[in-house]
């Protein structure tokens, strides 16, 4: 029984993520969504929005639960029984923090790995940043997020 993370902050969940999610679903048994409280970042949503976001849009995908944590990601990963950790891999910018952080994530705990899945090209270039920018200025972000995530934007922004 294969069980892994899928770690982010999610503010909010794009497609980009979610082809992520869906493709690690094909390979694990498992999927956690682990989104993560990220102090460090001024979240436009708060944790627990950000994980109802991230529920609706994977409850059509089997296997696969969202939670909120706080804390370092190995120790969750290990209190979730969850040795693999899937991250998305998109431009090649990517690529040294990614590095950066599973060289670290082995260094706390040896037992949990990390896979990364490489975003294809219609999502290469997508963040949840641009997205937020796009919806603040009223752009059409609906190629790029679930309905229920585009709402969340709009509604978030009409304020
Ligand atoms: N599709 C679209 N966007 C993607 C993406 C994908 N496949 N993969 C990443 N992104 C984007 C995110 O939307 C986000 O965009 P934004 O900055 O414009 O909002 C950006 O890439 C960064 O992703 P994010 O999820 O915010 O953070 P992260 O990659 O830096 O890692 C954690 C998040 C939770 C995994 C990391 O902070 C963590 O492990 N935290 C716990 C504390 C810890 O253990 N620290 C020690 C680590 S060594």
């Amino acid at each position: 029984m294969k069980k892994a993370l899928v770690p982010g902050t999610f503010d909010p969940i794009t497609n980009g993520h979610l082809d992520v999610i869906s493709r690690a679903a094909n390979i694990f048994d498992e999927v956690v969504v682990a989104v993560a409280m990220s102090k460090k970042k001024n979240t436009l949503f708060p944790l627990d929005k950000r994980v109802a976001l991230v529920q609706e849009a994977v409850k059509d995908l089997p296997h696969v639960t969202a939670v909120g944590f706080d804390g370092l990601l190995t120790d969750f990963a290990v209190e979730q029984n969850a040795h693999c950790v899937v991250k998305g891999l998109r431009a090649i910018t990517d690529f040294e923090y990614e590095f950066q952080m599973a060289a670290m994530n082995w260094q706390l705990h040896r037992s949990v790995e990390t896979f990364f899945i490489m975003s294809p090209p219609q999502y290469m270039y997508l963040s949840s940043s641009i997205v937020r920018e796009l919806a603040s200025m009223n752009g059409d972000i609906h190629k790029f997020v679930p309905a229920h995530v585009e709402a969340a934007l709009k509604a978030a922004y009409a304020q």
